[in-house]
């Protein structure tokens, strides 16, 4: 085996947390949802999230060096999403993805995003060439699913607003019982590049 296989390695992503209010938000959606959508598997109430840049396997010495880009990202630190509305991915008539919106008016968070991919791309990932759209996965499905019109008219008028003040670097860990995140840096906007 050569040294680069042996490399340590930690599957790795970066993320916005939820206020304990859009937590319990987005849980009613998942209460509702699994109501009457079968063969979801559905986020753990603790995982759930706003995905930034999604990183894989990355090398354990490169974190420190990608810490850096993190700090230039959060220097568009604070921005405000507003969260709501329920949808799917490719679409919400044929979904893999069951998602709640996230939206920043002010497109703050796309800056954020850039950035990290850009810095992603310093350590050999390439640029994302899909438009970033935030959102927070509440479910996934093996085979594709329809979200009812009639709860995506429900819950189309509720949002709710997070303020954002940092990011986050997970790292996933995944067995039978599903995803472990556990937090290794938190970047807030009075970070010093
Ligand atoms: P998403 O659910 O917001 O799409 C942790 O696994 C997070 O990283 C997930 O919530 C997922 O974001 C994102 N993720 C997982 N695997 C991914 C992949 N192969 N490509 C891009 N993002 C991924």
């Amino acid at each position: 085996m050569s040294s680069a296989q042996r490399e340590p390695t930690s599957r790795l992503f970066t993320a916005i947390d939820l206020s304990d209010r859009v937590r319990e938000d987005v849980s009613d959606v998942i209460d509702a949802l699994s109501g009457e959508v079968d063969g979801v598997r559905w986020v753990r109430r603790e995982n759930l999230h706003v995905t930034l840049r999604f990183l894989g396997e990355f090398p354990l010495r490169e974190v420190d060096g990608f810490v850096v880009w993190m700090r230039k990202a959060a220097a568009h630190l604070p921005l405000c999403l507003t969260v709501g509305g329920v949808g799917g991915f490719p679409s919400s008539g044929s979904a893999r993805v069951l998602w709640v919106g996230a939206k920043d008016a002010t497109e703050r968070i796309e800056k954020v995003y850039n950035v990290l991919d850009k810095g992603a791309s310093r350590f050999g990932l390439q640029r994302e060439s899909r438009k970033y759209r935030p959102h927070i996965t509440i479910g996934r499905a093996k085979h594709p699913v329809r979200v009812p019109e009639s709860l995506r008219e429900r819950f189309e008028g509720r949002a709710a607003d997070l303020e954002v003040s940092e990011i986050v670097l997970y790292s996933s860990r995944l067995d039978s019982s599903g995803a472990t995140y556990t937090a290794l840096e938190r970047i807030g906007s009075g970070s010093i590049v």
